[in-house]
């Protein structure tokens, strides 16, 4: 039986073969998904995706776990990272190792993710050394919605590229396993790959990257809006529309439940009962 992979066997693919990901939130999704991925990110965007919020803001730390431990439960190869949710682990380093610690006992995951470059740096190095391997989040980070004005592509100019580059490295230097790269010029994640020594984990950034992630739902074609950067595998919600009009229709019709689906008295001149 083949052992789950840790951080270190993720950190170890820099350069190489391309590092699979998707998000999970739930047991059986996760077991398809740990067919194929690597890692499977429990994202914040789970606040989104699956509870309806605008933001990734209002996601408590306890929606998390509980997600956390349906993928943990679901999945048997893939390395599990959870991530932080906004107001758990900016503070300080002590309040981030906590909530920290919380999220990988009570889940079993791997890793956890947080957002942030430089100002993050401190609390990485602590949580490292205690630990707990963390993965940084770089370029957009959806969690400073309300201070950036909106969800916006960074590195459109050559003038933020250094700022963005400096995050890269001081985040590896601090001791991150990866660092996601979110919604950034393809130019600028090719320099970030070509210049830190851990992977780089592209979600609209740039084939160059050492591996890729994106929502689960969104490339399955569920969710309704999605941004420029998703390519649409499959088209789930489609199939599930059609699915449930069937359904619906045979209710209407009364041809829904059929012979098959129902339970017969158990008697000599009956059929013997399904179950
Ligand atoms: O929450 C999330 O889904 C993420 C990925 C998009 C990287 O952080
Ligand atoms: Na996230």
């Amino acid at each position: 039986k083949r052992r789950r992979l840790m951080a270190p066997d993720i950190a170890a693919r820099k350069g190489g073969e391309p590092i699979v990901a998707l998000t999970a939130y739930h047991a059986h999704t996760a077991a398809i998904a740990d067919n194929h991925c690597d890692f499977l990110l429990v994202g914040d965007s789970l606040g989104m995706v699956m509870h309806g919020y605008e933001t990734t803001v209002p996601v408590p730390l306890e929606l998390m776990i509980m997600h956390g431990q349906a993928v943990v439960r679901g999945s048997k190869k893939a390395l599990v990272v959870v991530d932080m949710p906004f107001g758990t682990y900016e503070e300080s380093p002590s309040v981030a190792f906590r909530n920290a610690a919380k999220v990988m006992k009570e889940t079993d995951c791997g890793a956890v993710k947080l957002e942030g470059g430089r100002r993050m740096a401190e609390t990485i190095r602590f949580l490292v050394d205690r630990g707990i391997p963390v993965m940084a989040h770089i370029g957009l980070t959806p969690q400073s919605v309300n201070v950036l004005g909106g969800f916006k592509t960074q590195g459109r100019s050559v003038d933020d590229w250094q700022a963005i580059e400096d995050d890269a490295r001081l985040v590896a230097e601090a001791g991150a396993f990866a660092v996601v790269l979110e919604a950034m010029t393809a130019p600028l994640a090719e320099r970030i790959t070509d210049a830190i020594p851990i992977p780089t984990v592209g979600i609209g950034a740039s084939p160059g990257c050492d591996g890729q992630i994106l929502v689960m739902e969104d490339m399955l074609g569920l969710s309704p809006n999605v941004p420029k950067f998703v390519k649409k595998f499959g088209a789930i919600g489609a199939a599930i529309d059609r699915a449930i009009a069937s359904y619906a229709e045979e209710v209407r019709a009364r041809t829904f439940p059929a012979p098959e689906h129902v339970y017969n008295l158990k008697s000599p001149e009956t059929e013997a009962p399904v179950d």
